[in-house]
């Protein structure tokens, strides 16, 4: 699919995009022409019972130009934020009419805003966005279940400066791909080692990547990370990658992802239905590989390390049992009474690693932590929670921004007293019922050691099962737009 951004129409093979309002407020030039035929556009509207309210559209033939009209609601509820939304609703839009070639006409969103490249560049990030596949294991794919448009031309007046504002935002998509990619392959073909791979590729972008593999991590005392991987015959690893992109006295930013490869619970075996959703359990692992995909690509002025914690969750003659006590690297001790809440146990080793090597400015996690944040949440928004309330607060606001919207949950010495246990320093879930998701929490924040800490719980939106207007159905991505953009506005 080619993006251009173009000063002017000079095609005639395109389908116009124009968009209206609820005032069915037409181009005046397009009014003038569609009249010669007998109609006024509003007429023509009303008769395809459109009424420019958001999700409508209808086609009509002007003069010699093919259109489509689509509706927006209300011009002034309208802003830059929303702008990458309405690129992946107008895609889908497209993709219904089956439409092979379009002009996008900008200006005719009507947004007040001396920088309307800016729009334009953002339109085509929620172009972009929507239009992700992964239909690689598809073989008998018939050409007329694909969409056919390849080719996008925006127009606007400057064109060449929403060009350049592209190239910025390309590398936003291009971070997207790499973790949507990553997410939607089968465990068969992403596991530890094969997902390591994956992350050499970034040393092209001048990210510098190491490899902890378990003799490594047997050397650094990463006890709870390495009980979550034994029952499995994939070797689990760390992947440490920075990216020095900032001045060389300043601390950097830490990203750390969940990379359970597959989690089948362990010896405490996951029931049968629905296990399959657990292929994207190493969505953190993922979010963190996509950001740092983007961060490097769009040369960020800032220092950043990713590091990814990458286990297989099996059982087997070889696994951790429920009431086995392991060391993590921090020395405190913890008693594993389900296996299946492994994914603090691979955290715990790496958060504790991370502030104990880098010095970072702040952690942010990200990770499916627990099925109780979908109970809370739905797959709306992501859990928050923090021992920081600046760092939350930022983080809380990019959300809003970017959509990518997090919601903060309370921590407290009550909900921390729930994972202490007889025989270890803790336990690795709560004996008492209720809040799941928070102490969850509490037991990773025993291993931030006062850096300040965000946790994002990401296992409501890390999948979706209905197309959303940046994401079709599969892999959102959920987390990459939202820290780049954390970083852009805050860190550089
Ligand atoms: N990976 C799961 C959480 C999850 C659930 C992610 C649904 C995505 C969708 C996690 O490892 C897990 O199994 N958590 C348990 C914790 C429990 C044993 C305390 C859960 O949520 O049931
Ligand atoms: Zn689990
Ligand atoms: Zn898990």
């Amino acid at each position: 699919m080619k993006i251009l951004f173009e000063s002017s129409i000079n095609n005639d093979e395109l389908t116009n995009v124009v968009f209206v309002s609820e005032k069915l407020d037409f181009p005046s030039d397009l009014a003038k022409s569609a009249t010669s035929n007998g109609f006024s556009l509003p007429q023509v509207a009303k008769h395809f019972s459109f009424h420019g309210k958001k999700g409508e559209s209808f086609t009509y033939i002007i003069g010699k130009t093919f259109c489509i009209f689509i509706g927006i609601g209300k011009r002034s509820d309208l802003n830059i934020n929303h702008v990458p939304m309405l690129g992946g609703k107008t895609l889908a839009t497209l993709n219904a009419y089956k439409v092979h070639k379009t002009a996008i006409l900008i200006d005719t969103l009507g947004i007040n805003s001396s920088e309307n490249y800016d729009i334009a560049a953002n339109f085509a990030l929620g172009m972009k966005l929507r239009s992700y596949r992964f239909d690689k294991y598809k073989t008998q794919q018939k050409p007329e279940d694909k969409p056919k448009l390849n080719e996008i031309h925006i127009v606007l007046e400057h064109s060449k400066e929403a060009q350049k504002e592209w190239k910025k935002l390309e590398a936003i998509a291009d971070g997207v791909t790499v973790t949507r990619n990553l997410v939607s392959e089968p465990p068969n073909v992403i596991y530890p080692e094969s997902f390591e791979k994956k992350c050499w590729e970034l040393e092209k972008l001048g990210v510098e990547i190491e490899v902890l593999d378990e003799e490594k991590m047997h050397a650094l005392g990463m006890g709870a990370l390495l009980g979550v991987g034994q029952g499995s015959v994939r070797e689990s690893r760390v992947v440490i990658m920075q990216y020095w992109g900032g001045s060389k006295n300043s601390a950097p930013l830490a990203f750390l992802g969940k990379g359970v490869t597959f989690d089948t619970g362990g010896i405490s075996l996951k029931p049968s239905g629905g296990m399959e959703d657990m292929k994207y359990d190493m969505g953190g692992a993922g979010v963190v590989t996509g950001l740092m995909h983007t961060l490097a690509s769009r040369k960020a002025k800032v220092n950043v390390v990713g590091v990814i914690g990458l286990v297989e969750n099996m059982p087997d003659g070889n696994a951790q049992r429920p009431s086995d006590v392991v060391h993590s690297m921090s020395g405190q001790t913890i008693e594993v009474l389900n296996t299946d809440a492994e994914g603090r146990l691979v955290l715990a080793d790496i958060l504790w690693y991370t502030q104990d090597r880098f010095k970072p400015e702040f952690m942010i996690n990200l990770a499916t932590l627990t099925g109780a944040i979908t109970i809370a949440l739905g797959s709306i928004y992501a859990g928050l929670f923090s021992n920081d309330d600046e760092l939350a607060e930022k983080l809380y606001d990019t959300g809003m921004k970017t959509s990518e919207k997090l919601w903060r949950f309370p921590l407290g010495d009550e909900y921390d007293r729930m994972i202490n246990s007889e025989v270890a320093d803790m336990q690795n879930i709560s004996n008492e019922k209720g809040a799941g998701s928070i102490t969850a929490a509490q037991f990773l924040k025993r291993f931030v050691n006062d850096t300040p800490w965000a946790h994002l719980d990401i296992a409501g939106v890390t999948w979706t099962r209905k197309d959303l207007d940046l994401s079709p159905k599969g892999a959102t991505a959920f987390g990459v737009r939202l820290l780049n953009q954390l970083v852009e506005d805050y860190y550089e």
